[in-house]
């Protein structure tokens, strides 16, 4: 069985009001979902434990958007996934486009950071998709294959049950413009069948899809056959549109 995830990712967005507003608003509507969905709150890591006080016993889980690829020291301004585990959150967005367009993130760094969060026990999600001139030179399937097999290289074992991979691709984050549901669920499908040629557990490996997702699109992407979830940035920054998407699972 595969998980199935929404995840909010807030960005550098929010505040200790905000914590207090969404979170009280999405909590009073967890009860509409399913026992099995993972509902994931991903805020500026300095809000984990306001968030962790205020979701209280709600069944919200907890992740941060960035982790350290070492494991502690002098890495000024770094958070390690130790730290992470520490204060009971589970999930680390790894590689998300953002960090790899405006902070030179590669995928030998990245693979790193997937290798020191699985060590803690974290899930690793994995975010990879194409540019809009990649997908117009026709080369959206070899970029996002290539990002996946350098950032999961060092994969093994066990290790694949704490591995979740969203697909965004970078020209609809944050623009309003997303995938159709059939390209979308094509690429995943691309990525479910390169796992299986790593030796991976495909059929258990949640892929999620993320890049404006909105109350309006998000059930029928998540009706797709192997998409299992969404990544969702601004519209998880209000209680009612996000409660929207993660009902529509
Ligand atoms: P968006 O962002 O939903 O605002 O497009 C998604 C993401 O960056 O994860």
């Amino acid at each position: 069985m595969r998980r199935k995830i929404v995840a909010g990712n807030w960005k550098m967005n929010g505040s200790s009001e905000l914590v207090t507003k969404l979170i009280g608003g999405v909590k009073s509507e967890l009860s509409a979902v399913d026992k099995g969905v993972e509902v994931v709150i991903i805020p500026p890591a300095l809000y984990l434990r306001d968030v962790q006080q205020e979701a209280g016993d709600s069944g919200l889980k907890l992740g941060v958007q960035n982790v350290s690829q070492y494991e502690s020291g002098a890495y000024t301004g770094e958070i390690s996934p130790a730290m992470v585990a520490d204060v009971g959150a589970e999930f680390a967005l790894i590689g998300h486009s953002e960090r790899r367009a405006l902070f030179s993130e590669t995928d030998e760094t990245i693979a790193a950071k997937v290798q020191c969060a699985l060590t803690h026990k974290l899930t690793a999600l994995l975010c990879v998709g194409e540019t809009l001139d990649e997908r117009d030179a026709g080369q959206a399937e070899t970029v996002v294959c290539g990002q996946v097999e350098r950032a999961l290289a060092g994969v093994s074992g066990d290790s694949w049950k704490q591995v979740v991979i969203a697909y965004e691709p970078v020209w609809a984050i944050g623009t309003g413009k997303t995938a159709t549901a059939d390209d979308a669920q094509q690429m995943h499908k691309t990525i479910r069948s390169l796992l299986e040629k790593l030796d991976a557990p495909a059929d258990t490996i949640s892929l999620l899809y993320g890049g404006s997702v909105k109350a309006d699109n998000a059930a029928q992407m998540f009706s797709q056959p192997d998409i299992d979830g969404g990544l969702i940035g601004g519209a998880s920054l209000k209680a009612d549109d996000f409660a929207r998407i993660f009902k529509a699972i």
